[in-house]
């Protein structure tokens, strides 16, 4: 008997441990195998994970509508023919741009514009572009990409008000002492934010400081918390932005943590009253590590802010079609995860395919293999088809359509009207009535 007790207690321990580890495969299978925390390499992504119909994101990107048409009696209408067409989006897709577009209106500002409504400056906005020696501003090309910007209703970043990286902070600065660098930065943020205040969507205050300190370093602890207060204070439509690489990139940079980013979004939120209003993730990429990237999300997310991609690019260290695939795969992620408002590619176009790291088009706008990807992905989130073309027996239309500007025509027995949509985000169902 004793014995028996032995085996029957040692059996029970494992089937124990057997149901534990069942309950952790059903758990992964539930997860769809992809686990939030596995931070192992990249692997080959099923592009079935981003449909954006999945529930998560579908509340973000797409909305339901139900159209109803009657007449002027209030009958609803069997059989009335509905087109729907978008005509503008809500969600900020763009590109870097450059003083290689000005001017350029037939060729290269049509190409830009039939794509995007985002941008930002690749350069001419830094204190290095705007004051090359000591009190010799010069807005010229800033005030000529603006005017590009405006002029065709793009949304624009203001990048940057600082880089905390001496590199790139102009040599005349470098070399201030203390009080006249204290004046000299004084002189730069009323400047610039006094002739631009309205103009940009945001404002990237303080580039890169969980990498670099130049100003913390000459001026005090507090000398970054200061300038977002000054920039918030300056021109308060305009969102104040931390700007940082390798946080979503890479885990391998200790500089750059997830948590070292929360910690200093979280320090400078509650010292000093700053108002931090947006995390910039430059995206900078590698070879992508997508687990880690949605892990990373899901984490900064929590802090309910905005979040943007804001610099995505792949290394040219990769040939032009490994850098396309996984540019893929990052917008894939990053358009599919709920917590990302907007994203901008670090693609401004230079000559010869000196672009940063990667260009969509060659001199001639013909696409290379990562513009083919970009315009794939153009047409994918976009509402092209929406099935039917008439209303149903009870008078009505439904489709499920991206966020953004419609416009719908609907005709009846000779009679015909057309009106504009505009589907902001919302989980119920948009509903708008017609009446011919
Ligand atoms: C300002 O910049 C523009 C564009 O780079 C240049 O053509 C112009 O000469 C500059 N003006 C001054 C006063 O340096
Ligand atoms: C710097 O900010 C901290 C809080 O963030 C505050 O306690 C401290 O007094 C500030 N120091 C200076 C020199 O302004």
């Amino acid at each position: 008997m004793r014995v028996f007790r032995h085996i029957e207690r040692a059996n029970f321990q494992w089937l124990l441990l057997a149901f534990i580890v069942a309950v952790a495969v059903a758990v992964a299978v539930a997860n769809n195998g992809v686990s939030r925390y596995d931070y192992s390499a990249y692997t080959e992504v099923d592009p079935s994970q981003y449909l954006i119909d999945l529930p998560s994101s579908s509340q973000k990107r797409k909305r339901a509508v139900a159209i109803h048409v009657s007449d002027s009696g209030g009958n609803r209408l069997a059989g009335a023919s509905v087109a729907v067409q978008q005509i503008s989006r809500d969600f900020p897709f763009g590109s870097a741009i450059s003083k290689t577009i000005i001017g350029n209106s037939k060729y290269q500002q049509r190409w830009f514009l039939d794509r995007f409504n985002a941008a930002v400056f690749e350069n001419e906005l830094k204190w290095y572009a705007t004051e090359p020696e000591p009190g010799e501003l010069n807005y010229t090309l800033a005030d000529e990409l603006l005017a590009f910007v405006h002029a065709n209703q793009i949304v624009a970043r203001g990048h940057n008000i600082f880089w905390e990286d001496p590199a790139y902070t102009p040599a005349w600065v470098r070399s201030l002492a203390a009080g006249e660098l204290r004046s000299a930065v004084g002189t730069r943020i009323r400047s610039l934010l006094s002739r631009y205040r309205g103009d940009f969507v945001h404002w990237d205050v303080s580039n890169e400081m969980l990498h670099f300190d130049f100003y913390e370093r000459r001026l005090g602890p507090n000398a970054s918390a200061e300038f977002f207060r000054t920039a918030a204070a300056a021109d308060p439509l305009a969102a104040v932005f931390m700007n940082e690489f390798n946080v979503v990139e890479t885990c391998d940079d200790e500089k750059s943590t997830v948590d070292l980013y929360v910690a200093r979004l979280k320090e400078m939120i509650a010292g000093g009253a700053v108002q931090l209003e947006g995390i910039g993730l430059e995206g900078h990429f590698s070879r992508p590590n997508l687990p880690l990237m949605r892990a990373i999300l899901d984490k900064l997310a929590t802090l309910n802010l905005p979040i943007w991609l804001t610099e995505v690019d792949v290394s040219k260290s990769f040939d032009q079609q490994t850098q396309a695939k996984y540019l893929e795969d990052v917008l894939r992620e990053g358009f599919s995860h709920p917590g990302i408002d907007g994203i901008m590619l670090w693609t401004a176009l230079h000559p010869d395919g000196t672009c940063y790291q990667m260009c969509l088009t060659g001199d001639d706008l013909r696409n290379l293999p990562a513009g083919e990807v970009v315009d794939r992905l153009l047409g994918e989130w976009e509402t092209t088809e929406t099935g039917a073309e008439t209303t149903d027996e009870r008078g009505t239309y439904s489709f499920h359509g991206f966020l953004g500007e419609y416009k719908v025509a609907v005709s009846y027995d000779g009679r015909s009207t057309e009106t504009t949509l505009a589907l902001s985000g919302g989980d119920e169902t948009r509903h708008l009535n017609i009446q011919l």
